[in-house]
């Protein structure tokens, strides 16, 4: 046992809480509600040991500084999830199929979309494996998918996954679209240069600028917005729209919605909006 494992556990002053909130809220818009001490305690006391600071304090003044910078991306990372699957939702999948690419496909135009929160990459990739099937051959297609986190997005960009993360993909795309390797934990699935071409994986952090000028036709900001309050919500879905193409469709999560958000987009189904 090392002695930093015997060492007592760093408090959480309700001065380091309120820091935290504030800091979280600056650098990644999250909204962390009252009450979360001890979630913000457990997940980011391991990060203060492993960065070899004492207490709260000394880790939230060093995340202030120049040194501190790339740690800020650690805690971001921490204090949300990564949770995703491929096909998740899939009505929206259906409605792409069904609604956005033959529009796209009969005004002949390239199709431009945007995974904003991409996590791992299952969303991008299953994007991707739909369009392959549906769109003709050698189709104009340019998928962008960005994560605040740069560890997600580089294990995005390596596109293997294990059998338990395949669980939505059915037996006939699994042999399509992915190469199977033995692994020490059963089969590794990796995905096909075919997917992989149509996707750029970059860092990007919603709350700063963003570098791309659309437009898009689809954003897909799914699971995401769940993290930030409403005047930052507001205020995405306003940058969203500046970056849709008229007649762009964005989809947000199933347990998110713009009800209650002021917006200028035509309601289409359940977290499905249009400009
Ligand atoms: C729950 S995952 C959703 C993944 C996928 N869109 C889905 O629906 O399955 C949320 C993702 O949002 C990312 N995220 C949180 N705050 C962000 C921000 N300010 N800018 C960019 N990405 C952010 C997280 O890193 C995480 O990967």
């Amino acid at each position: 046992m090392t002695s930093s494992a015997l060492a007592p556990a760093p408090t959480l002053t309700a001065a380091d809480f309120a820091r935290v909130v504030s800091l979280a809220h600056e650098w990644a818009g999250l909204a962390i509600p009252a009450g979360k001490e001890g979630l913000v305690h457990s997940r980011l006391a391991r990060r203060l040991r492993e960065t070899g600071h004492a207490t709260f304090t000394a880790y939230l003044d060093w995340l202030q500084t120049a040194a501190g910078r790339d740690e800020r991306t650690a805690v971001v990372d921490l204090l949300t999830t990564n949770k995703t699957d491929f096909f998740r939702e899939p009505a929206h999948f259906d409605y792409l199929v069904q609604h956005v690419l033959p529009a796209v496909v009969a005004r002949g135009t390239p199709l431009r979309l945007w995974s904003a929160g991409c996590s791992s990459g299952e969303e991008p990739y299953t994007l991707a494996m739909v369009l392959r099937e549906e769109l003709p051959a050698g189709y104009d297609v340019r998928i962008l998918a960005t994560d605040i986190s740069t560890r997600i997005v580089e294990r995005a960009r390596q596109g293997r996954y294990t059998a338990d993360q395949m669980a939505g993909v059915s037996e006939a795309r699994r042999k399509r679209w992915f190469t199977q390797q033995p692994s020490p934990t059963g089969v590794q699935f990796t995905v096909s240069r075919e997917l992989r071409e149509w996707i750029r994986f970059a860092h990007l952090n919603l709350m700063g600028e963003w570098p791309m000028k659309g437009p898009f036709d689809a954003i897909l900001c799914r699971n995401v917005m769940i993290y930030f309050d409403k005047p930052t919500q507001a205020r995405l879905v306003q940058r969203y729209w500046e970056l849709l193409a008229p007649g762009g469709h964005l989809f947000v999560g199933h347990s998110e919605s713009l009800t209650s958000l002021e917006h200028r987009y035509r309601y289409v189904q359940p977290a499905v909006y249009a400009r």
